[in-house]
């Protein structure tokens, strides 16, 4: 059987900057509160008409193609972890594989919020090691802003989300020990409503209304307070998951890329393992949370920045909106 290996990373990010001293100028917010509680300084928001989560994720995807030494027309299947698709359907894998020329390539949507990118590369990795497919592109790429409550009342969402969109070309590995490992996927639909967005739903007789509108239904909302409590204790759970299912220990864990939701949260996994600064990467400080697209986008930078080298062991880790959380384990 095949082994899959991330041959190439890239990302994009929308060019307005929102400072939290902007954010406090629209809601009641302010500078401290925000870095305090989230480890965020400041995030990326699209620019309508300019932006789109398609334009966002071609822009990625060509570089991680280009990265991994390939051409656009090596790519063969498309896997996109969105929650935030361009339209309500059809889902987003097909719009950029029009964009990038690919047509007749077979396009997957993967809708699992802050999970959705290692979700994406599990289901990429068997197709892989199974021989069906040699270069995948796997994709997560968000707009959230649109989707925030920018008033009083939605101010702990609003800061936090963000856009942006990372890539990652998984092909074969041609060694024995480079490539991904081992990946974890776990869900709890009892929290469901705990992050969720309900409009528009389709169990309703029309789908957008006025009242819909009015109450506000299609921003997103989150208690904070209860996904952060689940948030810490699954991070941990499936890491050690991870390294039992492969014989490694935390210590032998080269860098640790956590799906960036909060710094807090980050830094409590990176507590609870003892590893070094070092060997985490972190970068919500100035992108916030970008739900799907925040692991490839760290993946790409801490690549860019020296800080992935071949035959480094990676863990990434995820959770969120589902709930679902998981894990991969992977050497660069
Ligand atoms: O992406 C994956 C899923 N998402 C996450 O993992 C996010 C997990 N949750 C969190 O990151 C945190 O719960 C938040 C950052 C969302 C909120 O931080 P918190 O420390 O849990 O704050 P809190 O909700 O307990 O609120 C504390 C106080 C409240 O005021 P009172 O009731 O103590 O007077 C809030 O009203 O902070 C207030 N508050 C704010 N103040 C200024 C909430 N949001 C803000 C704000 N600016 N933006």
């Amino acid at each position: 059987m095949n082994r899959s290996k991330i041959k190439g990373v890239g990302h994009y990010v929308p060019d307005r900057v929102i400072s939290n001293d902007y954010l406090s100028t629209i809601m009641n917010t302010n500078n401290d509160w925000i870095v305090e509680r989230t480890g965020i300084q400041e995030r990326r928001w699209f620019t309508p008409g300019k932006d789109t989560v398609t334009s966002m994720s071609a822009a990625a995807s060509k570089m991680a193609i280009e990265r991994a030494g390939l051409e656009v027309k090596d790519i063969d299947f498309i896997v996109f972890a969105t929650i935030t698709p361009d339209y309500f359907l059809p889902g987003n894998g097909v719009l950029l594989q029009r964009e990038l020329g690919l047509q007749g390539v077979g396009a997957l949507d993967i809708r699992n919020a802050c999970s959705g990118f290692i979700y994406a590369l599990s289901v990429a990795d068997q197709y892989i090691k199974t021989g069906m497919y040699k270069n995948i592109l796997v994709v997560g790429a968000e707009i959230q802003s649109s989707a925030l409550d920018k008033s009083d009342e939605g101010r702990s969402s609003a800061v936090i989300f963000a856009d942006g969109a990372g890539a990652a070309v998984l092909g074969v590995s041609d060694s024995e020990n480079a490539g991904i490992l081992s990946t974890h996927l776990h869900a709890d639909g009892d929290y469901a409503e705990e992050l969720y967005c309900s409009d528009p739903g389709s169990s309703r007789e029309v789908r957008i209304s006025p009242e819909m509108i009015d109450a506000g239904d299609f921003f997103l909302k989150m208690n904070g307070n209860a996904v952060f409590k689940h948030a810490v204790v699954r991070f941990a759970e499936v890491i050690k998951e991870a390294l039992d299912a492969n014989q490694k220990d935390k210590s032998e864990i080269d860098l640790l890329v956590p799906h960036q939701a909060n710094l807090r949260i980050s830094n409590y996994i990176q507590q609870k393992l003892g590893l070094p600064d070092e060997k985490v990467f972190n970068n919500i400080m100035h992108l916030g949370n970008t739900t799907a697209a925040t692991i490839p986008i760290a993946l790409s930078e801490a690549w860019e920045q020296g800080r992935i080298k071949e035959g480094d062991l990676l863990c990434l880790a995820a959770f969120g909106s589902g709930f679902a959380w998981a894990s991969a384990l992977l050497y660069w």
